[in-house]
């Protein structure tokens, strides 16, 4: 019997050498043509300020193909500080087009890695422990799933663009998203619209415009004060 369609279409090989696919759902690259982990490096590691931190504990909306997870991953590896990683993702790509996107790349030989592969689509709460690497897939709707509150140093806004999924960039979910963060932790995403810049700012988070990542003018960081 046939296994339900893949949210996956096709694999596209990006100018930093990285790949990511196209959403046959959402109709766009689940990562940037113009260098996928360049974007991942740019909008939401170093946008969040996670290439510094010394214990790392990030919130994903959309885990995606993992590009942002492997980013993160080599990036607390090769400084030897732990990560805590929670992603939300309700629609799992095949495990083949995960495999292939990393094949070779940046993270794919840490074993946090094949851990995560040899886990993937079996079940609802995928969890991958080593040493230093803890990671939390949850399989759910994140409009629907329970957030922990005052937790991630870093949250990754990263559930494809405002016009093509505008249901995880409303002032309401923006708002929930913001107590998710630990007080001084920042929410980074490439979409630096008007309605998204002034949600972030009404949900209390005071946002920055920043250089974007190849191919795009500009990308935003919103972090939570440290006072009350
Ligand atoms: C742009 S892609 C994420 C790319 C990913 N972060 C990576 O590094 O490969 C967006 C992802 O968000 C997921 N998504 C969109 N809306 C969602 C929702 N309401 N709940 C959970 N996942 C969602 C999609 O299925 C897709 O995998």
């Amino acid at each position: 019997m046939d296994g339900p369609p893949s949210p996956a279409g096709e694999i596209i090989l990006t100018p930093d050498g990285s790949r990511t696919a196209l959403s046959v759902r959402f109709g766009e690259g689940y990562g940037s043509r113009h260098g996928a982990a360049a974007q991942a490096r740019h909008v939401f590691v170093e946008g969040t300020g996670t290439h510094l931190h010394p214990a790392p504990r990030v919130l994903e909306v959309g885990f995606g193909l993992g590009v942002n997870f492997r980013a993160t991953l080599v990036e607390a590896a090769r400084r030897g500080v732990p990560l805590d990683y929670l992603a939300f993702e309700f629609d799992p790509a095949p495990v083949d087009v995960l495999r292939e996107v990393a094949a070779g790349g940046e993270g794919s030989d840490h074993p946090a890695w094949p851990a995560l592969l040899g886990g993937w689509g079996r079940q609802s709460l995928l969890t991958v422990r080593t040493e230093a690497v803890s990671l939390t897939v949850q399989v759910a709707d994140v409009l629907a799933a329970p957030l922990p509150e005052n937790w991630a140093t870093a949250l990754y806004l990263d559930g494809f663009s405002p016009t093509r999924n505008p249901e995880v960039w409303t002032p309401a979910f923006l708002a929930r998203l913001a107590r998710s963060l630990a007080p001084g932790g920042t929410l980074a995403t490439y979409s630096a619209a008007g309605h998204v810049r002034r949600a972030l700012g009404a949900a209390g988070l005071p946002v920055e415009k920043r250089p974007g990542p190849p191919g795009k003018r500009e990308c935003v960081r919103a972090t939570r004060r440290t006072g009350p």
